[in-house]
């Protein structure tokens, strides 16, 4: 049974259903809220019959409505800001609006409250459904719009947001990343919302996060800090174009986020569905650091792949070899990797092409056929003779890309996103496929399968480097070409899916020439993504350290590699903080090199249950002072491992450890200590969690690039 509320708005009859699982927020019918244990927004249907919003962290006020009070605001009707939805009907009428009609929640299997709310145009059959799944307890609410019509032909939706959530009038500070090639999100950026439109966005449809990230933080109390005021992080689940405006009219501030309606205009013939990207929000009272933990707990349940499995050990070869390798130098790696402790090997770019061998990256992309001078029998026998010596095996790809040097090219050139009548422009020399058209969806299935379906291959990292310049589809008819940047992007997203689901013992790297295509609309069918071609370990600490606000450690592939020519200690120790992997030649190092990472990599192997499905403390910002520390505290707070990584010669001040018991026990141990380097003052010494949280531990570390890890157990 389903109980009803009505509401007689201007004649309009509205209705607030509570499903029978549901559970019904005890409110007039005329307003309702979509909450989570700390979190709530609050939503008001007007007299005049729309749907109004409360600013997010004010009290359920009763000041008065006012327009730019309006939930998920239309163009066209009254409304002169920056408007959430704008449509042309199919009769060329450029307004719409939109009054409430109904509000349903229903609870899914993972305790999730999905409220649902209709809102309809009175003088179209147009209706919009704004959907919001709200986990409770990890104040996480996700958003996103559902678009119907029944009107008499296409009607063209010019602006279609995921979100218009609205933000108190005044004191909101926007912190956002920002970045390049090598740099991606080191750039963090603080600033206050003043009246006007803040807009980040990105309009290079693949790789699309290369200068900007489409996660961000809002706080209301002041610029963030680590742990107290009210913080908001907002986090696109798009790996295309994007648009976040933070619309400030003076009276209030919308944030509205979605797919960029630059050159996007959506053709919606009658009877379809559109539906936006997700939206991600998640609300801390208690600054960014539990903002962190809550998003991480969030994204091991929801937003990426076995997110409660710890990750193998790593070697990839392509710092290593870059192009320059065969079938015997590649095995000639294994036992050296296996004597280490490596658990995975990764063949990285290189291994194809056969007309034209892919010995460089002018020619062979898109010839997914084993070069057969390199590896004469193919792929398999490479992977099962890694399998042989105790190693699983990985693969690179870039199935969305071609050199027009290559077979595929020369026998498809039709194939490629490109404009006619202009000079094919290349990016790495090389062209984006157009995986709007059927046969390149058919091609770039079939070549994933052919990879994959290599038997003893259980890890593949998938690639993407070059982002659209001349965004033409010859598939796509002329009246239609704004639908590339979309069509793309869902295509992509069927295909990873099939991916995921065709082959769901093989893990995933998402890699997009480095940290191109980091966001949760692909991170759900991977495990792990590369963020950044830049392993410099003094860049990866403060790097590092922003992709945490948004994403777990486990899924931020951290390889040590000869970048920047830092001491072998800081660069495995930075690496074990996150996803470790290597890209070294292990043939080529020092026997001291070789102990240090051998000391590592059982450290990291030791202490990764701990890093990897544990909570995560931000210590010490690597942006503000001489050094960056962080612990992970495991779920039972039994075990804890600081990490301090020393970036300019300094005091060896003590690091303060947080998130212990403090009535537990933790006996201090330096994992791999630095060769040469006096042992810390409380080693092998037992202090409670409150003695050690408030006095801290000594680190050995006190001079640039040296770093301490210092386990904290039983
Ligand atoms: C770009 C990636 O970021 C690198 O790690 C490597 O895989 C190269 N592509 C290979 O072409």
């Amino acid at each position: 049974m389903k109980i009803q509320f009505y509401l007689f708005a201007l004649g309009v009859a509205a209705t607030l259903f509570v499903a029978e699982n549901g559970v019904a927020n005890p409110v007039a019918a005329n307003k309702f809220c979509v909450s989570t244990r700390n979190f709530a927004l609050n939503f008001e249907v007007g007299d005049d019959g729309r749907l109004y919003q409360r600013a997010v962290g004010t009290a359920d006020g009763n000041e008065k409505l006012l327009r730019t009070h309006e939930s998920y605001p239309q163009a066209g009707d009254g409304y002169v800001w920056e408007p959430a939805l704008q449509v042309v009907h199919a009769d060329g009428n450029t307004s719409t609006a939109l009054f409430f009609e109904s509000v349903t929640r229903t609870n899914d299997d993972a305790g999730r409250e999905l409220t649902q709310i209709k809102l309809h145009d009175p003088a179209y059959p147009l209706e919009v459904t704004l959907n919001f799944r709200a986990d409770r307890e990890r104040d996480v609410v996700e958003e996103w719009t559902g678009i119907i019509h029944h009107e008499s032909g296409a009607v063209t939706l010019e602006r279609m947001a995921s979100t218009a959530l609205l933000l108190p009038p005044k004191n909101v500070y926007l912190t956002h990343f920002f970045g390049d090639w090598a740099k991606e999100m080191l750039t963090p950026i603080t600033e206050q919302i003043t009246p006007g439109t803040k807009v980040l966005d990105s309009k290079m449809g693949v790789r699309a996060d290369q200068f900007q990230n489409p996660s961000f933080v809002l706080s209301l109390d002041g610029p963030p800090v680590e742990n107290s005021g009210r913080v908001l992080a907002g986090s696109l689940e798009w790996s295309g174009s994007f648009q976040c405006a933070f619309d400030d009219n003076g009276e209030n501030i919308h944030a509205l986020c979605g797919v960029n309606p630059f050159a996007s205009a959506y053709h919606l013939n009658p009877g379809e569905t559109f539906t936006t990207p997700k939206m991600i929000w998640v609300w801390s009272a208690n600054g960014l650091g539990e903002m962190s933990r809550k998003l991480h707990r969030w994204a091991r349940d929801f937003g990426m792949r076995d997110g409660h499995k710890t990750r193998a050990v790593l070697l990839n070869n392509w710092e290593a070899t870059g192009f320059e390798f065969d079938f015997s130098r590649i095995v000639g790696l294994y036992d050296p990797a296996k004597a280490l402790g490596v658990e995975l090997f990764l063949l990285d770019d290189g291994w194809f092409g056969n007309k034209y061998p892919r010995v460089n990256d002018h020619a062979g992309l898109g010839d997914w056929q084993p070069n057969r001078s390199r590896l004469p029998d193919g792929l398999a026998p490479l992977a099962t003779e890694a399998v042989k010596r105790g190693l699983r095996f990985g693969i690179w790809m870039e199935p969305e890309m071609v050199n027009p040097k290559s077979e595929l090219f020369e026998q498809h050139p039709d194939w490629v996103i490109r404009q006619p009548k202009r000079a094919l422009e290349l990016q790495r020399n090389q062209l984006v496929l157009d995986l709007t058209r059927p046969k390149v969806q058919a091609f770039e299935w079939q070549s994933i399968q052919n990879i994959l379906g290599v038997p003893d291959i259980s890890y593949a990292k998938w690639d993407c480097n070059r982002y659209l310049t001349q965004p033409g589809s010859s598939y796509l008819a002329p009246d239609r070409q704004s639908h590339l940047w979309i069509d793309y992007v869902n295509a992509l997203y069927a295909l990873m899916d099939k991916t995921a689901q065709a082959f769901p013992d093989t893990e995933l790297m998402l890699c997009s020439g480095g940290g191109g295509r980091v966001d949760y609309g692909a991170l759900k069918y991977f495990h792990e993504f590369w963020p950044s071609d830049n392993t410099d370990p003094t860049q990866r600490v403060p790097m590092q350290w922003d992709y945490s606000y948004f994403f777990p450690p486990m899924a931020i592939a951290s390889h040590v590699t000869h970048w920047g020519n830092r001491p072998m200690h800081f660069a495995c120790s930075v690496a074990m903080s996150a996803r470790f992997g290597m890209d070294l030649d292990l043939n080529k190092l020092s026997a001291q090199d070789k102990a240090i990472c051998a000391g590592a990599i059982s450290a990291y192997k030791r202490i990764r249950d701990v890093t990897q499905l544990g909570d995560l403390y931000r210590l010490e910002n690597p942006h503000e002072g001489f050094r960056g520390a962080l612990d992970f505290v495991s779920p039972d707070r039994a075990r804890t491992v600081v990490f301090v990584f020393q970036l300019k010669d300094g005091p060896q001040s003590p690091v303060h450890p947080q998130g212990l018991d403090p009535a537990k026990n933790y006996t201090i141990h330096e994992l791999n200590p630095a060769p040469g380097r006096a042992a810390i003052p409380q080693e092998g010494k037992t202090f409670t969690g409150e003695v050690l949280m408030r006095d801290g531990i000594v680190p050995s570390c006190a001079h640039a690039v040296e770093a301490s890890v210092i386990e904290l157990g039983s």
